[in-house]
């Protein structure tokens, strides 16, 4: 299947690093122009060249809705138009049961992982629909439909993102824009190989029924494949790469 993206914008969040810099790779190697947006602008700018193919770094926090609709101008001025938007920013939160779980840590999950994708899809939405349609893919996680203890808010999050996309998918279908979310199991990332030691890492990887964890890559192809005409009938869904993780 050759899937080609030739005269299509990007826009992917929290790309300086693991899945979200693996799908502006990709997309950029299939002809997109990608905007990718994360938090630091060295880190961002070294992406950036990183990607190549007129790849461009703009600092944005996805918690600030000014930024965020600020992004969305930059890859419309910039480029001309919008297509195609990845809301992959998230960030993982302390490990502590519900119970005790620490108020602002709370607040700071739901803010990065929940309202940032609806800042993206907000502001994103318009400019898309002003292109004449697209797709859109929310970064959910395989704790979009389990639980993980002591993750309450990530899981809380991730969980959200489902109906919220569904609901952006039926809200949007008309304007041509279809929406999906994507679920990986655990994958080797910064997030993931910073936060846990290697008996962590190793318990994990024998949670998935291929008795690993995923790669980037892994995740970023399912991606690509969804913001694809291959997927032209595919909206309001979330897809799992999870190596089995939750077939068991
Ligand atoms: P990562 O930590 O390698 O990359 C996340 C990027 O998001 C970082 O570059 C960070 O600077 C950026 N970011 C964080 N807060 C931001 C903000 N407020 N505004 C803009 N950018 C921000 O993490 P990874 O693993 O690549 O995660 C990407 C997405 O995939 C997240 O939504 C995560 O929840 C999800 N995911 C990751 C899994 C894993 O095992 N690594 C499994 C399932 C889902």
């Amino acid at each position: 299947m050759d899937i080609r993206f030739d005269d299509k914008i990007a826009i992917v969040t929290g790309a300086a690093s693991g899945i979200g810099l693996a799908i502006a790779r990709q997309l950029a190697a299939s002809g997109a122009r990608v905007v990718l947006a994360d938090l630091d602008a060295e880190r961002t700018e070294i992406a950036a060249r990183n990607v190549g193919h007129g790849a461009r770094a703009v600092v944005a926090d996805v918690t600030k809705p000014d930024q965020v609709a600020a992004l969305v101008a930059c890859a419309q001025s910039e480029t001309g138009a919008l297509h195609l938007m990845v809301n992959n920013a998230g960030i993982g939160g302390p490990i502590t049961p519900l119970g005790a779980y620490p108020l602002d840590a709370w607040h700071k999950v739901i803010d990065v992982n929940l309202n940032g994708v609806f800042y993206g899809m907000r502001y994103a939405i318009p400019a898309i629909t002003s292109a004449g349609g697209g797709a859109i893919v929310n970064i959910s996680s395989i704790l979009g439909t389990v639980g993980f203890a002591g993750a309450g808010a990530y899981v809380a999050t991730k969980h959200a993102l489902l109906g919220m996309t569904k609901t952006a998918a039926l809200d949007h279908a008309a304007d041509g824009i279809r929406v999906n979310a994507v679920g990986p199991g655990f994958i080797h990332t910064p997030l993931v190989d910073q936060g846990l030691d290697a008996e962590a890492q190793k318990t994990l990887a024998a949670q998935h029924a291929l008795g690993r964890m995923g790669q980037p890559d892994e995740v970023a192809s399912l991606v690509c494949y969804l913001l694809s005409d291959h997927a032209s009938f595919i909206t309001g869904s979330y897809h799992l790469v999870d190596g089995g993780y939750t077939a068991q």
